[in-house]
């Protein structure tokens, strides 16, 4: 698979030489088409160069266009290391920064480093989400804990909707996919980034998506094909969140590549009960840690107490979540995560338990976009304790 690489705003063939040396045909375009390109849902190239020598200011679109376009790479030329603009084409995204002349050397070293940025996120979490029975919120929570990760992340957020006969991830996140896992897993052996880009469909944040396939009760997963699934997707994507059904064995079995296989129950006896066996279950398949149980819909007036769940689980709870039907079923009847829109205590409690998982430090996911930024300049304030706190 060859390099994609678009050059905005240059007049001049010397540059695209240099692009051409290093092994790609770029394709030019005038810098007026840069907000028209930050605006396309389409994936871009993996290569952004910017002639800035022109100019002397950063282009507007070139934030919108970071935004839209996290995995793409920014190279920025321009006449001189003039750091005030350096630093607007640092705030709006850019990754690389070349003065003119731009030779061979500079310019392949600059994608390269790129590139390798681009190929394997520095740190990949995937979390594996888990319902021990209908309707007890896990997909509400996964997808809300996906588009917090997607809002800090760096390199990309994927969710995966592994819930073959019924998976509702894609009407939570308002989309309307035309592929599915399906694709991706009868597909397995010639997945690549750009195929893969062409399966997931963008939500409202960056998250992307890879949705279930449209009802049919009939799929099975095959466990080596889930479990090859997501070793690819964790070297693609900073964080991946996968929504598993209970009664999958295919889909139980192969959660190898998860930091964290969350266990979601409610409070309800039967649903404790199944809760502990799953825990239990999970446990002896995978290592102690990693398996969390957290419970959705608390309701602190309930006979059946905090302290009684955890004895019957063996364990502590890991988090508990407010009950808010209300807002839930308003966010989800506009397809849009509440996390995006809303400030209420469960809203809070989902952006905690991300951070919590992810082990982000607060300040991070207060301030998503500061974030390249801060560790590029080592201007970044004081860092508090990741946020280990739970609802009450
Ligand atoms: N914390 C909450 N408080 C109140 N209602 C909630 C909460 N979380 C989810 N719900 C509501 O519960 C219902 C089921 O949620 P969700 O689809 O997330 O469950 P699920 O466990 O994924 O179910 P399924 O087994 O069908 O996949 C939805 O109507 C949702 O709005
Ligand atoms: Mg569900």
């Amino acid at each position: 698979m060859s390099l994609k690489i678009t050059v905005a705003g240059s007049t001049d063939r010397e540059l695209e030489g240099v692009v051409r040396s290093c092994g790609a045909a770029p394709s030019l375009v005038p810098l007026a088409q840069l907000p028209a390109m930050a605006q396309a849902t389409t994936r871009q190239a993996d290569v952004l160069i910017v002639d800035l020598r022109g100019q002397s200011s950063v282009p507007p679109a070139l934030g919108a266009f970071r935004r839209q376009h996290p995995t793409t790479g920014i190279l920025i030329v321009s006449k001189t290391l003039d750091p005030d603009l350096i630093l607007s084409a640092m705030r709006a995204g850019a990754n690389e920064w070349l003065a003119e002349p731009v030779t061979h050397a500079e310019l392949d070293a600059a994608i390269t480093r790129i590139v390798a940025h681009q190929a394997s996120p520095a740190v990949s979490q995937t979390f594996a989400f888990v319902g021990v029975k209908g309707g007890v919120g896990a997909t509400a929570l996964a997808v809300n804990i996906a588009t917090a990760l997607s809002r800090v992340a760096t390199s990309g957020a994927l969710m995966i909707d592994l819930q073959m006969s019924r998976g509702d991830a894609a009407l939570y996140l308002g989309v309307e996919p035309r592929f599915s896992v399906a694709d991706a897993l009868d597909n397995i052996h010639k997945l690549d980034e750009a195929f893969f880009r062409s399966l997931v469909v963008r939500g409202a944040s960056r998250l992307d998506l890879l949705a279930a396939p449209e009802a049919n009760g009939a799929a099975r997963l095959d466990p080596a094909r889930v479990k090859a699934l997501l070793e690819f997707t964790s070297r693609q994507f900073e964080y991946v969140v996968v929504d598993v059904p209970r009664s999958e064995p295919g889909a139980l079995d192969a959660l190898d590549a998860a930091k964290s296989i969350v266990v979601v129950t409610t409070q309800e006896v039967s649903a404790v009960r199944s809760a502990a066996s799953m825990a239990a279950r999970l446990r002896q398949r995978y290592s102690k840690d990693r398996v969390l149980v957290v419970m959705t819909r608390l309701d602190k007036e309930s006979e059946i107490s905090r302290e009684d769940v955890e004895q019957v689980l063996g364990s502590p709870l890991a988090f508990t979540f407010p009950s808010d039907y209300r807002t839930t079923m308003a966010a989800l009847n506009k397809g849009r995560p509440l996390v995006l829109t809303n400030h209420t205590n469960l809203a809070a409690s989902f952006e905690r338990f991300a951070r919590m998982v992810a082990g982000l430090q607060s300040e991070k996911a207060a301030a998503p976009e500061g974030g390249w930024l801060a560790r590029m300049t080592g201007r970044s304030k004081t860092r508090k304790r990741a946020d280990q706190e739970e609802t009450q």
